[in-house]
């Protein structure tokens, strides 16, 4: 059968660090609540020239390089983000004209805190229907340039990154290596709880983040419980046997509730919540490049990607490295 196998990881981070106690130096804040109500100690915000293309250039150099692979054989770009350079073009294509891809289908995907998990799957789909053969997929985000900074109830969460990897098709054995099984959802319905106040067709701005932050938190663990489950069951495999949960990174108390409720150990979860708060869609390859390069994540183990995000989306992607 076709796979698409993880042939490279790779992530970049702003250079500028900003601390709990920087922050309460702007809004009524404390590196106390911080720290208990989401894990957060510190987190990196882009400085002027930092943007969300020149971070997920950085990311994919050093996917490609991790890969062992020249953009050339690069046959597809799926971006993940919630904050573009601009409307429009796509992010994407501006990470295809620097890395000297040939002319390629690159385009972005909006799906703001799940976007990395619903690009991988998407360009899972792509590789699998013979469409792409070599695709790099990238979350990346600015969301530093949409917080309201005077708000202590969000600009206090997040975070600047990007991570990407490169996915390739091969024939592979059953118990070989690849994504096993993806599942995406999403519910409208809620798209008040967590928004952005300004859009090109509504405001004519770019707008802020607003959030009911204890209704995301509700929805977020029984959301990412299910789709678990769904992934487990459509991939045939126990929760037990997973190696390693590399989640959204929103807060650490979700990360707990969830590994909890799926019977995992907190040490199968990977953590960077409290280095890079809440990156959005950069966040899954962020901590997925860190765990593989500091030798957590193995050839072999299984590793499970989860995310839940504004609209609301969320989903989950079972691979084998
Ligand atoms: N510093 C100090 N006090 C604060 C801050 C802050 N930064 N922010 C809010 N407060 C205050 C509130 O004003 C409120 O005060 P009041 O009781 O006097 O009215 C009090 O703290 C409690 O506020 P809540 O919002 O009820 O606090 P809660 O315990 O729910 O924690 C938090 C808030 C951390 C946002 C939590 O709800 C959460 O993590 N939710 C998930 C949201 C999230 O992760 N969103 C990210 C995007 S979606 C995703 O990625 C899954």
């Amino acid at each position: 059968m076709i796979r698409s196998l993880v042939k490279g990881t790779g992530s970049a981070l702003p250079k500028k660090i900003v601390t709990n106690d920087d922050l309460a130096q702007r809004v009524d804040t404390s590196d106390e609540w911080i720290r208990e109500r989401t894990g957060i100690q510190q987190r990196h915000i882009a400085e002027e020239g930092e943007t969300t293309s020149s971070l997920a250039i950085d990311a994919s150099r050093r996917a490609l390089d991790a890969a062992g692979m020249a953009a050339s054989e690069i046959d597809l770009i799926v971006l993940a983000t919630a904050t573009p350079d601009q409307t429009f073009p796509a992010t994407a294509t501006k990470v295809q004209a620097a890395l000297g891809c040939r002319p390629i289908p690159a385009f972005d995907l909006a799906a703001v805190c799940s976007g990395f998990v619903y690009a991988v799957s998407v360009a899972d789909g792509m590789i699998r229907s013979g469409q792409a053969k070599t695709a790099l997929v990238i979350g990346a985000e600015t969301f530093s340039r949409i917080l309201d900074w005077e708000d202590r109830a969000t600009c206090v969460l997040f975070g600047d990154g990007a991570g990407a990897i490169v996915l390739q098709g091969a024939e592979v054995a059953e118990d070989g290596p690849g994504i096993l099984a993806s599942r995406l959802h999403s519910d409208g319905e809620h798209c008040e709880m967590l928004y952005v106040d300004g859009g090109p067709s509504t405001t004519g701005t770019v707008g802020k983040v607003r959030m009911k932050g204890r209704e995301v938190f509700r929805h977020a663990v029984v959301n990412l419980a299910e789709v678990l489950r769904e992934v487990l069951d459509a991939a045939g495999v126990e929760a037990g046997e997973i190696d390693w949960v590399v989640p959204h990174q929103a807060n650490a108390r979700i990360l707990d509730a969830t590994a909890r409720k799926l019977g995992l150990p907190p040490e199968k979860v990977v953590v960077t919540v409290d280095r890079h708060a809440n990156t959005s869609a950069a966040s899954v390859p962020l901590a997925l490049d860190l765990a593989v390069r500091d030798g957590r994540i193995k050839p072999g183990n299984l590793v499970m990607l989860e995310a839940m995000g504004g609209g609301f989306t969320w989903g989950a992607s079972l691979l084998r490295m």
